[in-house]
């Protein structure tokens, strides 16, 4: 098998390399070498995605049986990779997200849903990490895939979201840290909320197995609702991390999402994976669940970021980590608030 990965030293690319690589499959990377050590066993090719040339040169060392574009998230240059790439690649296969959709998070989504509008001609001039942009700068990419390659050749993957070794968003590596501290951490009820997150390594081999059978399509990729619950992943960080904390106890103090969100507690980012919106955790993934996407129990996803991070492992720097998690101070100044007035409650409760 004869796999090209655009990208594939950063995360989700990092991973599908070294699963790629291990099952003994001849794997290049493509990329421009600035951020990240490349998997062991690949054969790295240097160039720019959004430069043509080194396209076509990447082109003159093909033809594979695969090519996935992991990281792609600028509609014209995802659109040259496939229009120079596509005709040497057997499958050709691309990374795409949850958000593309219209309606989510706000509804529960499946393949059919109506997506955002992209334009599959847009060049983004500013680069930068942009929340509101990623779901039509993504829908883009897939139009613009979608001109060059055929149904029958063409599968895609709409991950929600995705965690493990190499994370470098920052949600699970946050909540790790938070949890090493100890003290009493501030956590959205309820603590049975359902999340479906999914393990980097099981979309890894999903996707892998998926181009191993030739398929095509387009499935979500995200845990089965029900999978794991936000009091379970806090457990298990608590569990991970407990000896780095010593004899420092933790106290989760589980407050109502109405009162973080009137104290205008920043949901997804100040609180990492927690947003009110139903469609959240509502992704449907049954499709990908009966083409064989097997999750591994949270606990497991959380121990090996854990051994990571311990290990020394850092992620490569985006922006977007610096977006996540509360300051401590806003922190203990909202558990004290929240404890006053749960006490208030109950203290009027008792005089009735
Ligand atoms: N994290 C989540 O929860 C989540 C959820 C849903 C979907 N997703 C999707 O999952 C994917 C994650 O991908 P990843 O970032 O982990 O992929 P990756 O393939 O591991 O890393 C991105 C790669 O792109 C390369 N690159 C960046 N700019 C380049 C350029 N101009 N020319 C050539 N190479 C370039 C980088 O290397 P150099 O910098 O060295 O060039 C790096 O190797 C994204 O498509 C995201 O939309 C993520």
């Amino acid at each position: 098998m004869r796999l090209l990965i655009l990208g594939g030293t950063w995360f989700v690319g990092r991973v599908l390399a070294e699963d790629a690589v291990g099952r003994g499959w001849a794997v290049t990377t493509f990329n421009r070498g600035r951020s990240g050590p490349d998997v062991a066993g690949v054969h790295p090719l240097r160039g720019d995605r959004t430069d043509v040339q080194d396209l076509e040169r990447l082109a003159a060392a093909g033809p594979w049986d695969a090519v996935v574009d992991v990281g792609g998230a600028e509609p014209r240059s995802v659109g040259l990779a496939a229009q120079v790439l596509g005709a040497q690649a057997g499958r050709y296969v691309f990374v795409s997200t949850v958000s593309v959709y219209r309606d989510w998070p706000a509804s529960p989504v499946d393949e059919s849903s109506p997506l955002h509008p992209g334009n599959p001609d847009l060049v983004v001039e500013d680069p930068r990490w942009d929340a509101v942009r990623y779901g039509p700068h993504k829908a883009g990419c897939e139009a613009a895939v979608r001109r060059s390659v055929s149904p029958d050749r063409l599968l895609m993957v709409r991950p929600g979201v995705v965690l493990g070794p190499y994370e470098y968003v920052g949600r699970l590596p946050w909540w790790l840290r938070r949890m090493a501290r100890g003290g009493r951490v501030l956590a959205p009820a309820p603590a049975d909320r359902p999340i479906q997150p999914v393990d980097v390594r099981d979309l890894a081999s999903f996707l892998l197995d998926l181009i191993g059978r030739s398929a095509s399509g387009i499935f979500n990729v995200a845990a089965p609702t029900g999978h794991a619950t936000y009091g379970r992943m806090l457990d298990a960080c608590a569990a991970a991390t407990r000896d780095v904390r010593g004899a420092d106890e933790i106290e989760v103090v589980w407050a109502e999402p109405d009162w973080l969100v009137e104290q205008g507690v920043r949901q997804w980012t100040e609180i990492p994976l927690w947003r009110v919106q139903p469609g959240t955790w509502r992704l449907d993934a049954t499709r990908a669940a009966a083409a064989g996407l097997r999750c591994r129990p949270i606990e497991k996803t959380v121990l090996a970021t854990w051994a990571w991070l311990a290990a020394g492992g850092a992620p490569v720097r985006h922006e977007r980590q610096d977006e996540h998690g509360f300051d401590p101070d806003r922190e203990r100044r909202l558990v004290d608030l929240w404890e006053c007035r749960s006490q208030a409650a109950s203290g009027e409760k008792g005089l009735v």
